[in-house]
């Protein structure tokens, strides 16, 4: 077999064999490919698209060009939730205890990555003494025991597509609907997924900036999932403006806690119940939506969520204290408001520019050696169609040492007041099932 042959096949617009993808896969990891080759293919692949089955083994491809984890010791069906990345994503602190409840096994392990703020595991690393340092017997133990844990990434998972990734960043070649659906794919069926509940983002603050488009990629990556034998769901919801109103780590546990006791923002309760639910549903603890989102409404209800994540914090090392007093948790030394310079509706507030003024503070890596301060971030008193009075804090910046003229210029040009009344964005704008 020739590369060049199946680059000439893929820019002619016919379908690539399982044979034919695998081998670029193998030959790219193990460098037998050159970097010109792959990024001819990806061209070829931007413009042609892939067919249902090109796409099932490019991303079976990927996930077995590297180690794959195996979480068949833990009993139960192991679904895993992934969110393509948003501002102020609170959503895995409230979903990991909130579904761990009601009894969905949540084995999850997270990365340190690049972001706004941190993730998953900078935001619990703000509470004292949480240790995500498990190997793997205690990883599994500790599921199988508490329903839940969270542990650092290790091995060597999904090599293809971190060189990949990184070529198609430099070959303008990653805004392709199938590339994309493969690389996020494949990592989570790597990391030992059995089904998969997408939150797939759409507006300023999201990668796919319309509905339309985030339609595409959720509905590829259900098919794929489903191809391949991991049953996943996709909703697909906003994220013109920040989700919650909290953005910051320990801002964000904080938030957490609240939303576990059913006294957290409309919005992120929301969206939590309903990826929960498709969670639940897929784990067959319940058999419809509906009935898996009165489980988890009941859980909040009588405080099981809560007591779920007391555990798993205790579990892992953490000061569970923090849950009746966050006092414990990291504080900014400064708390400076930013107050409307008029009256009237809020009218936008830039996702992505809102995240990177937290990321100015110090909530979020500006390059990967950066380090996170974990009390620092942005709380938002109001949200896109609230009222505001001129001199009343929209927001109140929590901040320890940056000079913040700078960032309450940036949140200034990035929030819109206007006088007539405005609609807040509808949150979940499409469920997408097999
Ligand atoms: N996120 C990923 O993980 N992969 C892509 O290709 C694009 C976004
Ligand atoms: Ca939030």
């Amino acid at each position: 077999m020739r590369m060049v042959d199946i680059i000439e096949k893929k820019r002619d617009g016919y379908e690539l064999t399982e044979e034919e993808i695998q081998f670029f896969i193998n030959g790219y990891t193990e460098g037998t490919i050159p970097d010109y080759q792959a990024s001819a293919l990806c061209m070829a692949i931007y413009f042609n698209g892939m067919t249902d089955e090109e796409r099932a083994y490019i991303t079976m491809a990927i996930v077995h060009s590297g180690e794959t984890i195996d979480l068949a010791a833990i009993s139960g069906i192991k679904v895993d939730k992934h969110s393509t990345g948003g501002v102020g994503d609170t959503t895995t602190l409230v979903l990991a205890p909130l579904v761990a409840s009601v009894g969905v096994p949540v084995a999850k392990m997270s990365g340190r990555g690049l972001g706004h703020t941190g993730g998953t595991i900078d935001k619990l690393e703000s509470v004292p003494g949480f240790n995500v340092e498990l190997d793997k017997q205690q990883f599994i133990n500790l599921v199988n025991k508490n329903h839940v844990a969270v542990m650092g990434q290790s091995g060597n998972l999904t090599p293809a597509d971190k060189q990949l990734y990184g070529l198609r960043d430099v070959t303008a070649t990653v805004n392709s609907i199938p590339l994309i659906a493969s690389s996020i794919m494949s990592k989570k069926i790597a990391a030992g997924a059995d089904a998969i509940v997408l939150d797939v983002k759409t507006g300023a603050g999201a990668f796919m900036k319309s509905t339309e488009e985030a339609q595409k990629l959720a509905k590829a990556m259900v098919d794929i999932g489903n191809q391949v034998n991991r049953h996943t769901m996709a909703v697909i919801s906003d994220m013109s403006q920040p989700l919650g109103r909290a953005i910051g780590n320990a801002l964000e546990v904080k938030e957490a806690i609240d939303t576990l006791r059913g006294e957290g923002p409309e919005d992120l309760t929301e969206l939590c119940l309903t990826l929960g639910s498709q969670m639940v549903v897929l784990a067959k603890k319940a058999d419809t939506l509906d009935q898996a989102k009165q489980m988890l409404e009941q859980s909040m209800e009588n405080d099981l969520a809560l007591e779920k994540f007391r555990n798993f914090l205790r579990a892992q090392g953490g000061d569970d204290a923090v849950i009746d007093d966050q006092s414990r948790l990291p504080q900014a030394a400064n708390r400076v408001s930013l107050l409307a310079k008029e009256s009237g509706y809020i009218q936008e507030m830039v996702a992505d520019e809102i995240g990177t003024a937290a990321m100015m503070l110090g909530a979020g890596r500006a390059t990967k050696e950066s380090i996170i301060d974990h009390a620092v971030g942005i709380f938002l008193h109001k949200k896109v169609g609230d009222y505001v009075e001129k001199d009343e804090p929209i927001l109140t910046i929590h901040a320890n040492d940056t000079s913040i003229e700078q960032v309450k210029e940036k949140l200034y040009s990035n929030i819109t007041i206007q006088p007539e009344r405005v609609d807040p964005p509808t949150l979940i704008q499409d469920i997408i099932t097999k």
